[in-house]
């Protein structure tokens, strides 16, 4: 598949600023290469079985991938281990669930909605992500995470680590 040069140029930056990117210089660095719909399109596929995982560009560093969710579809409860992670919502609105870990179980902490542009991102996050089926239109959204994801066990999903939540 041909990086567009928007992407290309964004990769080459966040290799040069590293993990220890901060949630603001990643919004710089978005307003500077803005990474549009059109952009990801030709990654943009969508399977009625689950989410879809396309991942985009993988180095060492790093890895940004595009995820695409038909209404009702959302990932399980997981972290992305040692990774930090970056989300911006490219089209439609997200739904997020946040936990805490609480003695290895996820306990739901908050929910909140992403809107399309916005950026968020955050070491150590438990959450489950999705697109709500009263949303009604597909969800498409960039996932950026430095060092790519390790997974370590086999109860891992390719998104990160999996929690089982807390039985309350
Ligand atoms: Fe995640």
């Amino acid at each position: 598949m041909l990086i567009p040069e928007v992407l290309k140029k964004l990769s080459q930056s966040l290799d040069l600023l590293g993990d220890q990117i901060t949630e603001a210089e990643l919004q710089e660095l978005l307003l500077k290469y803005p990474i549009t719909y059109s952009a990801v399109e030709p990654w943009v596929t969508f399977q009625d079985s689950g989410y879809t995982r396309n991942v985009m560009i993988r180095t060492q560093h790093h890895e940004i991938l595009c995820c695409c969710w038909l209404p009702g579809q959302s990932s399980p409860i997981h972290d992305h281990v040692k990774s930090k992670s970056f989300v911006t919502v490219l089209s439609g609105v997200a739904t997020e669930h946040l936990f805490s870990d609480h003695l290895g179980k996820a306990r739901f902490t908050l929910l909140r909605h992403l809107d399309q542009g916005a950026v968020y991102g955050e070491v150590g996050l438990i959450h489950r992500l999705g697109n709500q089926v009263s949303n009604n239109i597909p969800l498409v959204t960039l996932h950026i995470y430095l060092p790519p994801i390790e997974l370590n066990s086999p109860d891992d999903y390719p998104g990160g680590r999996v929690f089982e939540e807390e039985k309350v």
